[in-house]
């Protein structure tokens, strides 16, 4: 009885412990930020002080940033980060993870003064100058893509500035000994900022994020949504700040302009604060990692994101164990005192270990730890819809297609006989703006041919998912009206789907709670592609398009519909998809891989291979279609090493699974075990602390064992591919 009047006083002391107080926010110099980017006006509410655009400069004691006790809620009340303290010194670069959702855009938000803050302050040095890319950027200008690039690289635009005044001044007769002399000292300066290599920075940044030599010339606003944030990203990065701040920029990138990011990140003079999802991008650009988990932030510094990953693990063991370490000593203490408390002779021992277990309880040693550190997240699911039988073999045909956007401009892709016959699963690779995304939107028939057919099955039922879709639904909606009008609507719509059948698919997809009846204006990037994921996942459909469908998702998620793809289709469903996330194009297992270059598009029937991460440039053979297939490429020796190795681990995968199956299902016998006892328990706060803290222990082993289970699978599924193929 003791140890539960022990227990709960216990758990009142964390709720009591994770109570804040809101501070005030401090008045400070708001200075605007150089970067022109449109506030999207974040949940500002009645009661909200006027909304600040631009840093709050103050003293950060020597760091570029300094976050103290940082707070901010949403306009309802709801917390979204608490009490943060964080500091970026000169030249650190931090990249910023964690869950759709969890609040990373809001911090970027809080510190450039888009979002307001609840208590608190986000305070940056005077003289730092900040530069920032939203999640949702895009370059806004009317100027050319050169002179927009160009336009805030302050230092070399003031040091022209001047260069040509002084010139003017003297072309108009001023040759007095002065004016030489300023104009020798504006030359120096303008060397000495960069000003004569200018045009070449700008070039190279331009290339790096994939822009055509002739695109330099052309008008920021002949590009689209994707291509608008590269500019964007080319001015903000062109014009050094000292702290870089970037929300997801690779969304809208390929893999070459990923690649060029990381590496020009790694070598950035700045500090750099990065919020992205991309494992790639983040484990060669930063060095230090912090993550927002339980509405705090959890640093791990000088740590590399592999580094980050068995730290964090090691961490909540450690963290549980020690919590375990506590609780049983206290459980020890405590036998004593129920035992020997009323004794005669024992009672001064007694009366000293109440004093020891006040004493742990006083320093938080049975606190459990904090669920930051070791929380167990639901993995989110998703499962598609059986596709409906189609007639025939062929669901969707293109025959003799020129592909373009009309106009004076010549079509992007001419020529084009692409079957996609049922049981397909295609991805399109290829350089940038080869027309992979054209390709897709004219097989959609979003795009009308400029000649040529486009052939549908008569029961072909179409289901289309694209980052833009997502990114563009109705913001004043609520997300699951959205969800179930998509799903009922349409001649393929299926009216009985109910508003819990919504609530399902959304739950698994970690949309639960209260999240499914908010507008989606109110949703994080990734909730908002999780609604458009939902809607895709209620409607049966036989063919699927997907363009960058892993843009804005968390790794969880983007597991999820990888795993979910792999299942999906059978004999009956095909998918196309085109992508640049190499973990999730290699957990889809593809059938044919299609090379969209040089106006044509070559498919072959084959999985995916490590070349073609590395050889997006060339093979640019002859054109194929569905029904002649293109000889592979050749591997090179260390893929065939790869290979045998594979086959090798493959050759005695099967008996590693079983015996991961039967470990699997004992783990998961002794959750459901704990689960009984919970309920059997329900009134007895000790043991179901401890019943608590057993089953996330055998969580955590199912998913590792699931993890090992999947790894094996997909090695197994490649080697099958490869024999097929040979
Ligand atoms: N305009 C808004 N009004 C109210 N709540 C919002 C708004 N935007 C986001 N939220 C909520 O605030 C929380 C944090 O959102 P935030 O955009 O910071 O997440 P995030 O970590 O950047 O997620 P993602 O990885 O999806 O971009 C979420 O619960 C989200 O639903
Ligand atoms: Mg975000």
């Amino acid at each position: 009885m003791a140890m539960i009047a022990l227990l709960l006083a216990v758990a009142a002391g964390i709720r009591a412990s994770s109570s804040f107080s809101f501070a005030p926010s401090s008045q400070f110099h708001v200075s605007k930020i150089p970067t022109i980017l449109t506030n999207t006006g974040l949940r500002s509410t009645a009661e909200a002080p006027t909304e600040r655009v631009g840093v709050t400069t103050g003293d950060t004691k020597g760091a570029n940033l300094l976050l103290t006790n940082l707070n901010i809620a949403t306009g309802s009340g709801n917390i979204i980060l608490k009490s943060i303290n964080f500091r970026v010194d000169p030249k650190e670069r931090w990249g910023i993870v964690g869950p759709n959702g969890c609040g990373k855009s809001t911090l970027l938000g809080a510190i450039t003064g888009t979002v307001r803050i609840d208590g608190g302050d986000a305070l940056v040095a005077s003289k730092v100058k900040v530069g920032y890319l939203k999640q949702t950027a895009v370059s806004g200008s009317t100027r050319t893509v050169r002179e927009e690039a160009a336009s805030e690289m302050e230092e070399i635009n003031n040091a022209r500035r001047l260069l040509d005044k002084l010139e003017e001044k003297i072309t108009n007769g001023d040759a007095s000994e002065k004016t030489l002399n300023d104009l020798a000292e504006a030359q120096s300066r303008f060397e000495d900022v960069g000003g004569w290599t200018q045009e070449q920075d700008v070039d190279l940044v331009l290339k790096g994020l994939g822009f055509m030599p002739t695109d330099s010339d052309r008008l920021c606003s002949d590009f689209s949504g994707g291509w608008q944030m590269r500019i964007a990203l080319a001015r903000l990065l062109l014009s050094q700040p000292d702290l870089l701040m970037l929300d997801e920029p690779s969304n809208h990138l390929d893999s070459s302009a990923r690649d060029w990011l990381a590496t020009y990140l790694s070598n950035y003079q700045g500090s750099i604060l990065l919020v992205s999802h991309d494992v790639a991008l983040l484990s060669k650009a930063v060095n230090s990692i912090a993550e927002v988990s339980g509405q705090t932030l959890i640093q791990y510094v000088s740590c590399s994101y592999d580094k980050y990953l068995s730290e964090k693990d090691f961490r909540a063991k450690s963290a549980m164990a020690e919590y375990e370490r506590n609780m049983k000593e206290a459980a020890r203490l405590q036998e004593f005192v129920d035992k020997f408390g009323a004794s005669a002779t024992k009672a001064a021992s007694a009366q000293s270990r109440v004093k020891m277990i006040e004493k742990m309880k006083r320093e938080g040693k049975l606190d459990p730890p904090p669920l930051a550190v070791v929380e167990v997240r639901r993995k989110p699911s998703l499962v598609l819809p059986d596709p409906p039988k189609g007639i025939g073999e062929k669901l969707l045909v293109l025959k003799k297609a020129s592909i373009g956007y009309g106009d004076e401009s010549p079509p992007i892709l001419e020529g084009i006989d692409l079957v996609i016959n049922r049981g397909v699963k295609l991805i399109l690779r290829g350089p940038n703006g080869a027309g992979k995304s054209t390709l897709l939107a004219a097989l959609r028939g979003k795009l009308p041919l400029i000649a040529g057919e486009r052939i549908e099955n008569e029961r072909l039922r179409l289901g289309v998912f694209t980052q833009d879709l997502a990114q563009e639904l109705d913001v004043t909606r609520r997300a699951m009206d959205l969800v179930t009008d998509y799903a009922r609507g349409g001649i393929d719509g299926d009216i009985t789907i109910s508003n819990q059948d919504a609530r399902g698919v959304m739950g698994r997809l970690g949309l639960s709670d209260e999240k499914p009846l908010r507008i989606v204006g109110e949703l994080s990037g990734g909730e908002k592609a999780r609604v458009a994921l939902s809607m895709f996942a209620l409607k049966a459909s036989n063919l699927l398009l997907l363009d960058e469908p892993s843009n804005h998702l968390d790794i969880e998620c983007i597991e999820a519909l990888g795993e979910s793809l792999s299942n999906w289709g059978g004999k009956d469903g095909s998918v196309v998809v085109v992508s640049h996330d190499r973990a999730f194009c290699e957990s889809v297992g593809f059938t044919h891989v299609g090379t969209v270059k040089d106006g044509t598009v070559v498919i072959e029937e084959r999985g995916l291979m490590d070349s073609d991460w590395a050889r997006y440039d060339i093979n640019g053979a002859a054109l194929g279609g569905c029904d002649d297939i293109v000889p592979v490429v050749e591997l090179t020796k260390e893929e065939k090493e790869e290979q045998e190795r594979k086959r090798k681990l493959a050759f005695n995968a099967p008996k590693m699974m079983k015996k991961i199956e039967d470990k699997m299902s004992k783990a998961e016998a002794k959750i459901a075990e704990y689960e009984t006892q919970m309920e059997e328990h329900g009134s007895d706060a000790q043991k179901l602390v401890e019943l608590l803290n057993k089953k996330s222990m055998a969580q955590i082993e199912v998913n590792k064992l699931m993890e090992e289970y999947e790894s094996l699978e997909a090695i197994l599924a490649d080697c099958a591919k490869v024999s097929c193929l040979t």
